[in-house]
């Protein structure tokens, strides 16, 4: 099993939950975070300290964010590691607020 970023981190990327995981398994794409399942560990503290609450463990995945498993596996295979926290992105206060932003994403 592992922790999935969903659809509430598009166009937010807060990158608090970066700097706590203990395994480095978040990679970096433009609008988005991924978490790369072959590498975590299931220790919970990424899904604590999102601000958006964006991050689930796969079994608690709501029904409509079940596609976000394939895309975090396929995404976490190219984007690079990131490690340390970023400043969000410049309208992520307006986009914490929208559910349906699947289309935004940047592959
Ligand atoms: Fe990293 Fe733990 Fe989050 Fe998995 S659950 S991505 S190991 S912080
Ligand atoms: Fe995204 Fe939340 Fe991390 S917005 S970058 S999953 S802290």
């Amino acid at each position: 099993m592992s922790y999935v970023v969903t659809e509430k981190c598009i166009q937010c990327k807060h990158t608090d939950c970066v700097e706590v995981c203990p395994v480095s398994c978040f990679h970096d794409g433009p609008n988005f975070v991924v978490i790369d399942p072959n590498e975590c560990i299931d220790c919970n503290l990424c899904a604590q300290e999102c601000p958006v609450s964006a991050i689930y463990s796969e079994d608690e995945l709501p029904t409509d964010q079940r596609k976000f498993i394939e895309i975090n596996k396929r995404l976490s295979k190219t984007w690079p590691v990131i490690k340390e926290k970023h400043q969000a992105l410049p309208d992520s206060e307006k986009w914490a607020l929208i559910d349906n932003k699947l289309s935004e994403l940047i592959e």
